[in-house]
């Protein structure tokens, strides 16, 4: 409800917005009793982060057939305005700074409503000194069987924090508060993270809060407590998709899955899909935004896949990305024509040169037959041999220990006996 408000004499008149209500409208005749802001406001810390505020209505006050609500104006540590028939409100904040809000009347009566003084109340800040508290604290929780949730926090330890800090963490959600069972410490043995393998963190709700906070004991100084609100689906990181089937169907790539281990529908999924060409080396990001996903592909390639899942933010807060799923490969790399074409090439020459290599061996044990044998030349005919074994060395790694073993095995005498 949105108030103007001004002041007349000890009270303040309020209208609603919309009324079309100015302060012209407003005769002496009309003006309603006096309105007293309420009694005894106090505020109680009735659980880690919670607040209740209460108040009472002012004994003195009259009411003549007018309805009576309360304004609250909550100043610190997060700004809120709301209003209320009730005498109390409960409400959930961080409290190591403190905590200050504001209450007053609100008489109403046919078109207008008239508004008391404020009564204010203050929490004072939780004691320690300054720069001991934790920082950069922050938290992520996964849905590991369905019903169970984990937690695990990380922080840093303050500036200001002496060697000997040891700090202590404890959870809250809903009426539930439990102390951190496995923590992992620094050099200085001062606890930096904690892990809750189970909670009380019901796994489907939409937006309820865990209320982390996080004391200490020094010897040497009075720790600062810190306390952090989270919204539980934005910390949740969320599991892998799962059974992930990809199939090539002519020029396109088809992928299935099932959305990640949730009380969460498929509708409040989406997905990030990393897709490779192994062969050009292009790779890109799709977002997809449901559970299934058809691309056009190059069918001569190979590639790579893998998939991530998110909340969206239809249903719920997003969290953090899942991690990604295992590699997943698909299709075959084809050689280009050209380069077919160039390796076929250079392998029939290659071979021509091995029969080249046969004949001349041939003619020479002919030779060798015509014109008896003298003593040294037949090292000469063999002269050429090395050099075609050179050139057959070029051919692609693929065959090239094919080729050089085959060269190694065809030395002229095994081919004189073969042959003849
Ligand atoms: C307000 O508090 C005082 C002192 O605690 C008490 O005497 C008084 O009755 C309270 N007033 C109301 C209206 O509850
Ligand atoms: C801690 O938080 C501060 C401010 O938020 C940031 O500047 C700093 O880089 C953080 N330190 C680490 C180690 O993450
Ligand atoms: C830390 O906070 C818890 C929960 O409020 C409390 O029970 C405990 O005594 C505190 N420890 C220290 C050292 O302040």
């Amino acid at each position: 409800m949105i108030c103007m408000c001004w002041s007349l004499l000890t009270n303040s008149y309020c209208s609603k917005q919309f009324t079309g209500l100015t302060s012209m409208d407003i005769s002496v005749s009309s003006l309603p009793v006096q309105v007293l802001p309420p009694v005894n406001f106090t505020l109680t810390v009735s659980a880690l982060a919670q607040v209740l505020l209460h108040w009472e209505p002012n004994p003195a006050q009259e009411q003549n057939n007018s309805t009576i609500r309360y304004d609250v104006k909550i100043l610190s540590p997060v700004p809120e305005e709301y209003d209320t028939g009730r005498t109390h409100s409960v409400r959930t904040a961080a409290l190591h700074d403190g905590f200050s809000a504001r209450v007053r009347t609100l008489l109403l009566q046919e078109d207008l409503e008239v508004c008391s003084d404020w009564l204010e109340a203050n929490l004072p800040p939780l004691p320690g000194a300054a720069g001991t508290s934790v920082t950069n604290l922050s938290c992520v929780t996964r849905v590991t069987i369905p019903g169970n949730v984990s937690l695990c926090c990380t922080w840093l330890p303050g500036q200001g924090a002496p060697e000997d800090t040891k700090y202590f963490l404890f959870y809250r959600y809903e009426a539930h508060t439990e102390e951190c069972p496995t923590y992992t410490k620094d050099k200085w043995n001062r606890n930096i993270e904690c892990r809750f393998s189970r909670t009380q963190i019901k796994p489907g709700e939409i937006d309820n809060l865990i209320v982390i906070h996080i004391n200490g004991s020094s010897q040497r100084a009075a720790i600062k407590p810190f306390q952090q609100l989270f919204n539980q689906n934005a910390i949740e990181k969320v599991n892998i998709p799962r059974n992930i089937t990809i199939s090539l169907q002519q020029n396109d790539l088809l992928a299935m899955w099932e959305k990640p281990i949730s009380p969460f529908h498929e509708e409040c999924f989406e997905y990030e899909f990393y897709l490779v060409n192994l062969k050009s080396g292009n790779k890109q990001i799709l977002r997809i935004p449901s559970n299934s996903f058809r691309v056009r592909v190059d069918v001569s390639s190979r590639y790579s896949i893998r998939i991530r899942a998110n909340h969206n933010h239809i249903c719920r807060a997003t969290g953090f990305w899942s991690d990604w799923s295992e590699i997943i490969y698909v299709g075959q790399n084809k050689l280009e024509n050209s380069t077919a074409w160039m390796l076929t090439l250079l392998c029939v020459s290659t071979s021509c040169t091995f029969l080249l290599v046969a004949i001349i061996c041939k003619i020479n044990h002919v030779w060798s037959k015509l014109f008896p044998p003298i003593p040294t030349p037949s090292n000469k005919f063999r002269d050429p041999f090395p050099i075609d074994y050179e050139r057959a060395r070029t051919c692609t790694s693929s065959t090239e220990t094919e080729v050089s073993s085959l060269a190694e095995g065809f030395s002229c005498s095994v081919l004189d006996d073969s042959v003849f």
